[in-house]
């Protein structure tokens, strides 16, 4: 018997009941891989044919959310046959799906009521047909029918019969429930996926990119000028100044904004990987390469590719590099076929490529081919009209991501963030506004909250060591003065809030030279 369950088909001495056992687990087999049920069921009418005499059969399922029966898989049906459609109730087979119960037509010639949809049979007239067709049922609702034709005999036990073409369609809704849940989670991720691109989009939108200061406009005007094109772009500036966020607003305002936007940090990948990286590697290329990888460059096939720290880009892979900007093409490690390259190039880098070049780490040529169209990305210093916005427009990101109700930033904090000199540009700002809003407890922003560079470096020139008197000077003034911009320099108005005499305010704003006439307006 085991011997017989592992060989196809079934041995011809077998006694039905085992017979039919090994159609059943070789359909279950079958029927098992849900990435391909349609072949699968197309199988499992094979085998109903082979070993169950099932000349002809056919499998129809309810379309989604119609009230129409299409075959999914047949044998022995004309072309026409294949394509026809039942609607719910009509016909045999309608009748089976809408009721969600068998039918058994021992003799078709006698049976006035039956539909020949699926064309007209093979066999000759004289021939008699059984025709059984039983329901396919996912959670108590028929959705579908498994219908066979077999040779009428007069011996046959219709029960049975019944019986074992139930287990079969049983078999057949659970292969197709679980490909209905498969091709829900994908159709879900797809949507998720389109949300994403448009959420990417958006993000990236021009709109998104703050700031209006003289410097920065002319960046958005270099952009815009060359988003459009295909020219290689080179973005210079310090680090944090946001060169990626413009590599992405120029990927997303170009007609490759469709395809993929593909990163690549020169400096955070080793040497040894960085090639493999970029023009990926057949299989059996190194110890270790068991199967093909395509490189970034040809994930970035028909978009963009963003070099990030390219003055960080050793030579044997300068030299490859030059080769796809010259020929437009490179081959994978090891391979032997060259691949054509349609990729739109954006490198970035915060090193003086030019002292870089006269001291002989980076290659001239390259440079030239890299540097076709130069965007220098001004520091945040030399764009200090941007701070506020900056500041105003991340305070408002990160409360509410933080969940925080926090409106504003203090004029003391404000003077604060406009006096420093940001060595860490953009990125800087916005870690140490991120900080302000963990430590901020109300709902401003006082310059307490603000990190210790900031501190020190608004004392600097007088001390550099913060005294405990000091501090408590420091937030006294800072709160006295952003109550008086509450009350537009009402010092009786600004005493009652902070609870306290207007004697009390009038010496505060003497001693820690507070003045009044700026808050007045
Ligand atoms: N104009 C801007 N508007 C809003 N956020 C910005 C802007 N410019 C930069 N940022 C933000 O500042 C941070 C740093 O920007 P980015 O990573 O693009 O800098 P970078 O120039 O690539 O720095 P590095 O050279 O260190 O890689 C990012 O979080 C970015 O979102
Ligand atoms: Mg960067």
């Amino acid at each position: 018997m085991a011997a017989g369950i592992t060989t196809l088909g079934v041995p011809p001495n077998q006694q039905p009941e085992a017979r039919e056992l090994v159609s059943l687990l070789e359909i279950s087999r079958t029927l098992s891989n849900p990435s391909r049920v349609k072949a699968g069921l197309q199988e499992t009418l094979e085998i109903l044919e082979r070993d169950r005499g099932a000349f002809r059969s056919c499998i129809t399922l309810l379309r989604d959310g119609c009230q129409e029966l299409s075959i999914e898989a047949s044998i022995g049906l004309s072309a026409d046959g294949r394509t026809a459609r039942y609607l719910l109730g009509e016909g045999v087979t309608g009748r089976v799906v809408q009721t969600g119960r068998p039918v058994v037509v021992p003799q078709i010639s006698r049976e006035p009521d039956f539909l020949n949809r699926a064309g007209q049979r093979r066999h000759s007239p004289g021939w008699e047909i059984t025709f059984v067709c039983v329901p396919i049922v996912i959670h108590r609702k028929a959705v579908g029918s498994l219908s066979v034709d077999l040779h009428f005999d007069q011996e046959r036990d219709y029960e049975r019969t019944v019986n074992f073409f139930g287990v079969v369609a049983s078999m057949i809704a659970q292969a197709v429930q679980i490909n209905c849940l498969i091709d829900a989670d994908r159709r879900r991720l797809l949507e998720e996926n389109v949300h994403l691109r448009e959420e990417l989009r958006e993000r990236y939108d021009f709109s998104n990119l703050i700031g209006n200061s003289g410097p920065i406009r002319r960046v958005y005007e270099q952009v815009t000028q060359v988003a459009s094109t295909n020219t290689t772009v080179m973005l210079r500036g310090e680090s944090g100044t946001g060169k990626e966020l413009i590599a992405h607003a120029i990927h997303y305002n170009s007609t490759r904004k469709n395809s993929p936007f593909i990163k690549v940090n020169c400096a955070a990948l080793p040497e040894t990987l960085i090639e493999s990286e970029l023009f990926g590697y057949e299989r059996g290329a190194f110890t270790g390469a068991h199967s093909q990888k395509k490189g970034r460059f040809e994930l970035a096939e028909g978009g963009t590719l963003f070099l990030d720290e390219i003055g960080d880009l050793n030579a044997s892979t300068a030299v490859k590099l030059l080769r796809v900007l010259q020929e437009k093409e490179f081959d994978r490690l090891g391979g032997t076929r060259t691949i054509k390259a349609d990729v739109r190039l954006i490198v970035a880098t915060n090193k003086n490529l030019e002292k870089a070049i006269a001291g002989g780490t980076f290659r001239e040529d390259l440079y030239y081919r890299l540097n076709v169209f130069a965007i220098f990305v001004p520091p945040l210093r030399e764009r200090k009209s941007d701070v506020l916005l900056l500041a105003d427009h991340f305070l408002e990101e990160y409360s509410n991501r933080h969940g925080k109700h926090i409106k504003r930033i203090s004029t003391p904090a404000i003077d604060m963030l406009m006096s420093y000199h940001w060595p860490g540009n953009i990125r800087e700002l916005e870690n140490a506004v991120e900080r302000a809003v963990l430590v901020c407890d109300g709902n401003v922003v006082h310059a307490h909250h603000l990190p210790p560079t900031l501190q020190t470096a608004e004392a600097s020139g007088t001390v550099t060591n913060v005294s405990f008197k000091e501090a408590v000077e420091a937030y006294e003034k800072d709160l006295i003065q952003d109550t008086l911009k509450t009350t537009r320099g009402n010092r009786s108005k600004a005493a009652s809030l902070l609870k306290t005499t207007d004697r009390v305010i009038g010496y505060k704003v003497r001693k820690l030279k507070i003045d009044c006439d700026r808050f007045r307006s």
